[in-house]
């Protein structure tokens, strides 16, 4: 497939699944989650930080972290890869699901609707005993750890190493890669499930997988087409635009 024939297939799909990852939020200056880890931070592991044993351990520790990533990403603005998917699912309508794993919220300010975030998000918080989800308050008056109207301690609504995905945003998914008669892979390194699994159920059920990814990854040889680009160039390539 070359990218005329990856244009027409993507303008002719009734059913367009995506699947975005931190690359769609490099453009917007957002750290990976290892890039973030400066000064202070540097000397945490991953796991020592995003874990439901560092959190049993020091709560206090891991919501410093949690709120000023909070703060990073109010900061940042959705760059035009965001939009571009957002112009995307108003084309598509209710054919159209996309499924981030990205935890900054840019989506959903970019506009997108049909949208699963399946690690949570850094702007809202979960109640520890009733397990409903509130939106934190501005960072100005945040106090950590927040606690919910309920009178409860709230945990960061992310879901951390050695958790399952929510199982309603992956079934969702799941289902939206399975029905796809196109599915995007834009800024992921594919490697972390599910990842890789959406894509191939997708290609099994005989749909097309199009990739957008400056790098080539692990699925980039299984895959219909990749556009090797960063994600707001990509994206205005195959839905025929200049890069906003
Ligand atoms: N546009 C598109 N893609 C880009 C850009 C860009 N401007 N810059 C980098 N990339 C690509 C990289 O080549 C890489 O393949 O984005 C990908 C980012 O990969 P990862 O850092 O592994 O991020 P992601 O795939 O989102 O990771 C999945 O793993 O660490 C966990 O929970 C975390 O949600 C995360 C998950």
């Amino acid at each position: 497939m070359n990218l005329e024939a990856a244009r027409a297939a993507l303008r002719d799909a009734r059913r367009v699944a995506v699947l975005t990852g931190a690359g769609v939020s490099a453009e917007s200056g957002i750290p990976t989650f290892r890039d973030a880890q400066t000064g202070h931070w540097a000397r945490f592991r991953p796991e020592d930080l995003a874990s439901p044993d560092a959190y049993r351990q020091d709560p206090d520790t891991v919501w410093e972290w949690y709120a000023g990533r909070y703060r990073d990403v109010l900061r940042a603005e959705p760059n035009g890869a965001h939009y571009l998917l957002a112009q995307l699912e108003g084309l598509k309508g209710n054919g159209f699901l996309l499924a981030t794993q990205n935890v900054d919220g840019l989506h959903a300010r970019a506009g997108s609707q049909r949208l699963v975030e399946l690690h949570g998000n850094l702007l809202s918080a979960r109640d520890e005993i009733t397990g409903e989800v509130f939106a934190l308050p501005d960072p100005d008056v945040l106090e950590t750890p927040p606690v919910s109207p309920n009178g409860h301690r709230m945990r960061p609504n992310i879901v951390w190493f050695g958790e399952f995905l929510p199982e309603d945003a992956l079934a969702t998914a799941s289902e939206a890669f399975a029905s796809a008669d196109v599915a995007l892979v834009v800024g992921t390194s594919g490697v972390v499930y599910p990842a890789a699994g959406l894509a191939l159920e997708t290609l099994r059920q005989g749909g097309v997988v199009i990739e957008i990814n400056p790098e080539e990854t692990e699925l980039t040889p299984l895959l219909s087409f990749s556009v090797r680009d960063v994600a707001s160039r990509g994206l205005a390539a195959l839905l025929g635009q200049a890069a906003s």
